[in-house]
């Protein structure tokens, strides 16, 4: 076991370097100062990122715009719910998933999530029988959920689902690629996500329908909506008639992205494959030292999930509040700063936190496992070196904690 040395710990908040490529495309956009993504007659950025990402993932559509949660909100303004709609959400997730329902004026439902991280189906499929009117599946920390299942369970009902793949990006359900299995799959460029923009989402749909609402809504006013290209293959004329079915019927929210965004995403995409390929490894490389230890344990992967982490999440076994709060001291003493969902003050993955919705529900299985789940970082840069710093930290201080306990 290497001696840990709080000088050596890697910073887990810092990203990769932007490929160099991006600098070309960023200096064109500084002198022509051709920043906002419909001035070009045709192939700005944006258009470019949004082609370059529907064909990665297999969509017809694709739209980018300022963040994942503009990406949920519009896709739930894009399903046409009606107010107060019903919307079915994990318990477990980033609180910008119930605000972006309760921003497109409807009402979050919550859901069990079980101590693998992934919905409870069978509270699910209770709850989905209360007058749901679509569902939003947060793949939280790029942990899929029985997408099996939940499609089924929905498609029998006729009821649409919205996949958050905010941290999902890469990884693939029966190889297909999560994000493309709902009706609309919405992605992150926040800085810690798998292409980094510092902020920017993206949403995916194969449905004309739907995109050309989404477009719109996002601020394609007059006919800048023209800018947007078909998938290829397609005439286009679909998705033309969609868009002129809906000129000048919907609000304009104004959720663009900038070209400067689109540029720095660009040159990340041929890095998409190996940044995947580097975090599962890093990710499999310590679960599999943190499962030797009694105290840890880190939950499979379903049978049909390709997992493309960059960060860990572990459960504590067999300790009590006292020791898992000496646990947390411990690591924090040594360098490495677990986030235990349920503990940190104010966390905005604890469902208790979300006091803006009305009538919180109490959620005892969720709330049970944020109580004992860990959270770290392993950013997909980081070496073994450096991934062993990591677990001797969170291996010693649990046994630490755990010693001084006995003794
Ligand atoms: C599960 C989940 N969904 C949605 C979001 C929102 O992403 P963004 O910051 O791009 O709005 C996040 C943010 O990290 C997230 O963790």
């Amino acid at each position: 076991m290497s001696q840990a040395n709080p000088l050596q710990v890697p910073n887990v908040h810092q990203g990769e370097p932007i490929p160099d490529s991006a600098r070309e495309a960023i200096e064109a956009l500084m002198q022509s100062g051709d920043l906002f993504r419909y001035t070009a007659p045709q192939d700005a950025p944006v258009s470019l990122l949004e082609s370059e990402f529907a064909a990665l993932l297999g969509s017809k559509y694709a739209l980018a715009v300022s963040s994942c949660s503009a990406a949920l909100f519009l896709a739930l303004k894009a399903l046409d719910l009606p107010r107060d709609a019903r919307v079915l959400i994990p318990g477990f997730t980033f609180a910008a998933v119930p605000s972006s329902v309760v921003h497109a004026d409807c009402v979050p439902v919550l859901c069990e999530v079980g101590e693998n991280y992934r919905i409870n189906m069978a509270d699910f499929e209770a709850r989905l029988d209360e007058d749901i009117a679509a569902v939003i599946i947060s793949h939280m920390r790029g942990h899929t959920s029985d997408m099996d299942a939940i499609m089924a369970l929905c498609q029998a009902r006729d009821i649409p689902v919205v996949e958050d793949a905010a941290h999902s990006l890469g990884t693939t359900w029966h190889g297909r690629n999560i994000g493309t299995l709902g009706q609309i799959g919405c992605f992150s460029f926040q800085s810690y996500k798998m292409l980094n923009a510092g902020e920017g989402g993206i949403l995916v749909t194969d449905d004309a329908d739907i995109v050309a609402r989404a477009v719109i809504m996002s601020g394609a006013y007059e006919h800048n909506w023209q800018k947007h290209k078909p998938a290829p293959g397609d005439n286009g004329t679909e998705l033309e008639e969609a868009f002129a079915r809906w000129q000048n019927l919907l609000p304009l929210y104004n959720l663009r992205m900038s070209n400067l965004s689109a540029a720095v995403i660009r040159p990340q995409i041929p890095e998409l494959a190996r940044r995947v390929a580097d975090g599962r490894k890093n990710h499999d490389y310590v679960a599999a030292r943190l499962n030797a230890h009694a105290n840890f344990h880190v939950p499979a992967p379903l049978a049909s999930e390709e997992r493309a982490p960059d960060s860990i999440q572990f459960n504590l076994v067999d300790m009590d509040d006292a020791q898992i709060e000496a646990f947390a001291a411990a690591t924090a003493a040594k360098g490495v700063k677990v986030q235990i969902f349920g503990r940190s003050s104010d966390n905005a993955r604890a469902f208790w936190n979300w006091q803006f919705l009305k009538d919180l529900p109490e959620l005892p299985e969720t709330r049970a496992m944020l109580m004992k789940a860990c959270d770290v970082r392993l950013p997909v840069r980081l070496t073994q070196g450096e991934l062993d710093v990591i677990a001797d930290i969170l291996l010693s201080a649990a046994t630490e904690t755990m010693a001084r306990v006995a003794a």
